[in-house]
Formats: structure tokens, C-alpha cells, sequence
């Protein structure tokens, strides 16, 4: 499987845990994504000063980027309590229902993979953060009746990778919704500077550089990458990190210039050279080198999205003539690729 071997996986893994200071716990320490910063700042400051609870904050983005981090900010800068739990940890709607009833008033939940809760608990969260109250049912047969139990205000934080999967109710039961994007290569920079400042590693602006590049706009990555960098420099160069020792320890990693791996490569190569670039479908992609779809569309497509070597298109994937040149392929003149009676590339739907 792709994951466990994986430096550049953007997913959590148990050695990302460590060092606590790593997490920014104020905005202001918070580097990137100020568009999210600026509104959740506007969304404290508001609810402060009327002095209520903040209003349900939903985010969204691909793994490793920030939401966790984001959530517990926000509780902090708000000072109040947070408790965390996850969608599938929730088995019972009684489950949901006795972590709600310990809040306290204004504290923070935050449900990580909230689009994995399951219908039952769902519909207890729906009641829950309209009107902050739970529909007890009690008795059974025909004297059964639902009483409605209270609840202090309090502040729910959803997390997902995966937006589309989340039931419209829910979504719309979110007041405020923040979509967290890969970070610019400043941003990344200015995480691999603190991050060794945290950890205490010596690491000079090209060497930070080096590795930011590779970090495929995650901080997870990056973090990541740092250690594994330091890891190398200890060993090899006296623990300094500038741009020669980052490069070859990464190169020892088989991280590409532009922060690819070999499970990236295997992929663009695939298309390339088994499906003549594609259209080919994720079902085929993901048989083909015998992993989950889901891996291959949360972990690895993401990031050659973002780079645009690859297109999402009705009919599969298509690589992209920026993906052949990184391949150092030669791209195929639409004569060659697409069957002679077919419209040129450029005039397909598809394309477009
Ligand atoms: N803006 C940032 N500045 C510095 N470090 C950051 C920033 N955003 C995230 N990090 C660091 O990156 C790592 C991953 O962040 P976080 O756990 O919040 O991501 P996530 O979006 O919740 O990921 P997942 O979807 O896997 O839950 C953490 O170690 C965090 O400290
Ligand atoms: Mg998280």
C-alpha cells in the first residue's frame, strides 16, 4: 500500500505526534491561509464582543493542511474548552448524546471526519446545533414520549477532506465554512523556519527552501521532511542543513524537484505510457497498481492537480503536456493520440 512508506504522504501518521510547540496555538502565530485567518478573526471578535458563542465552523480542505490546528485556535483565542472526538468513534446516538450533555457553556467540539458520522448520530447533531437541545425518547410502545432536554451553547468544529460527502443538513447546519488550500511556497518557507526554530535544527534559508519546495504546499509534509533532513545531516554533514545536504537527502528519498515521489511518477507514468495519456478511468488507475481508489484520489491526485498534470475530465483522467515533460516523455500530437475521425484535442468538451 502507498501510505506507510510514504515521506510525502500527506496523512497523519503516529511520528507526526510529537513536540506540542510544533502546533500554532494563536492566530497570530498561525503563517498562511489568510483569507481563512481574516474571517475567522472578524467571526472571534464578533462573537466576543456580543458576548456569545461562537457559531458553527466547518473545515475543509485536503489532509495535513491545518483544521485541526484551526480548531483548537479557535477555541483557544475564544478561551474556552475543547473536546475532540471523530465521526467513526461515535458509534451510538447516546454516544453523541452524553459528549454533548458534559459541554460547558461555549466550549468547542470538534468532530474530525465529520462526514463519516453515521445517519442515527447525525440526526441528533441536527436538533443539537439548531437549538441546542436533545429529543429524548423515553418509555416504550404506546406510552412513549420525547422530552427535550437543554443544552448550554456551545460551538461545534467539523473537519473533513472530503466536503462532498457530507449530507446537505449538516453542511447548512454550519454558519461559518472555510476551505483551507495548499500553501504558497512563501508560506511554506516561513513553516520550515519555524518548525526548526521549534525543534531546535539548524537549517540555513536555502536549505528551508529546498525543502518547502518539496513539501507539496502541506505543513504536515514539510514538518516531515525537516526531520527527515535533520536525520540526514546529523549523520552526514554535522547537522547543518543548507541547500546541498537538503537536496541530497531528499534525492536519498527519491523526492523529485518539484516534490514528487515514485508512487506519483508511477501514476502519471501509467497513464502516459499504458493509456496513451488517458482519458482512463480512477477504478482502472487504482487497479493497476493494485491500491485503494480512495488513496489514489485523497493522496495522491490532489497534489498533480495542483500542479495541473493531470485533469479530472467526465471520462477519467488525462495527463497533461506539463505531466510529459516532467516525465520527459514527448507529447503526442492529437494526430497520434486520438483516433483520425475525432475532433482535435482542443475542441473536445473534454478538454475543456
Ligand atoms: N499554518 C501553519 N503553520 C505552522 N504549522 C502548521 C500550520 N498548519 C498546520 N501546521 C502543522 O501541520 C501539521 C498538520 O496540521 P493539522 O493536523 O492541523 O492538519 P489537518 O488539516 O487537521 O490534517 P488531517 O486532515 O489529516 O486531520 C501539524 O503539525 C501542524 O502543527
Ligand atoms: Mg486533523
Amino acid at each position: 500500500m502507498i501510505e506507510r512508506e510514504r515521506p510525502l504522504s500527506p496523512e497523519r501518521r503516529p511520528e507526526d505526534a510529537v513536540e506540542p510547540g510544533l502546533r500554532p496555538r494563536r492566530l497570530e502565530d498561525y503563517i498562511g491561509q489568510d483569507r481563512v485567518c481574516a474571517n475567522l478573526r472578524i467571526l472571534i471578535e464578533a462573537a466576543q464582543a456580543r458576548v456569545e458563542t461562537v457559531d458553527h465552523v466547518l473545515f475543509y480542505g485536503p489532509p495535513g493542511l491545518g483544521k485541526t490546528t484551526l480548531a483548537f485556535i479557535l477555541a483557544n483565542e475564544m478561551g474556552v474548552k475543547v473536546k475532540t472526538t471523530a465521526g467513526p468513534a461515535v458509534e451510538r446516538a447516546g454516544d453523541l448524546a452524553a459528549i454533548l450533555t458534559n459541554l460547558g457553556p461555549g466550549d468547542v467540539l470538534f468532530i474530525d471526519e465529520v462526514h463519516r458520522l453515521r445517519r442515527d448520530v447525525e440526526e441528533v447533531l441536527y436538533t443539537a446545533m439548531e437549538d441546542f437541545a436533545l429529543d429524548i425518547i423515553v418509555g416504550k410502545g404506546p406510552s412513549a414520549r420525547s422530552i427535550r432536554l437543554n443544552l448550554p451553547p456551545f460551538t461545534i468544529v467539523g473537519a473533513t477532506t472530503r466536503p462532498a460527502m457530507l449530507t446537505a443538513p449538516l453542511r447548512d447546519r454550519f454558519g461559518a465554512v472555510y476551505r483551507l488550500d495548499f500553501y504558497d511556497a512563501a508560506a511554506m518557507r516561513a513553516i520550515v523556519v519555524r518548525g526548526a526554530e521549534v525543534l531546535g535544527i539548524d537549517v540555513d534559508a536555502r536549505g528551508a527552501d529546498a525543502i518547502a519546495r518539496r513539501s507539496r504546499g502541506t505543513p504536515r509534509v514539510a514538518l516531515r521532511l525537516l526531520r527527515r533532513v535533520r536525520d540526514y545531516a546529523q549523520v552526514r554533514a554535522a547537522g547543518v542543513i543548507d541547500a546541498a545536504v537538503a537536496d541530497e537527502a531528499l534525492a536519498m528519498l527519491e523526492i523529485d524537484d518539484l516534490g514528487l515521489d515514485e508512487i506519483d511518477r508511477r501514476v502519471l507514468a501509467l497513464i502516459v505510457e499504458k493509456f496513451a495519456g488517458g482519458p482512463v478511468g480512477l477504478d482502472t488507475i487504482a487497479a493497476a497498481l493494485a491500491e485503494e481508489p480512495e488513496t489514489i484520489e485523497d493522496v495522491v491526485e490532489p497534489y498533480l492537480l495542483q500542479l495541473a498534470f493531470l485533469e479530472r475530465t467526465p471520462r477519467g483522467r488525462v495527463a497533461t503536456r506539463g505531466a510529459y515533460a516532467h516525465l520527459g516523455v514527448p507529447y503526442p500530437e492529437p494526430s497520434e493520440a486520438r483516433p483520425p475521425a475525432q475532433a482535435p484535442a482542443d475542441q473536445q468538451p473534454l478538454f475543456r
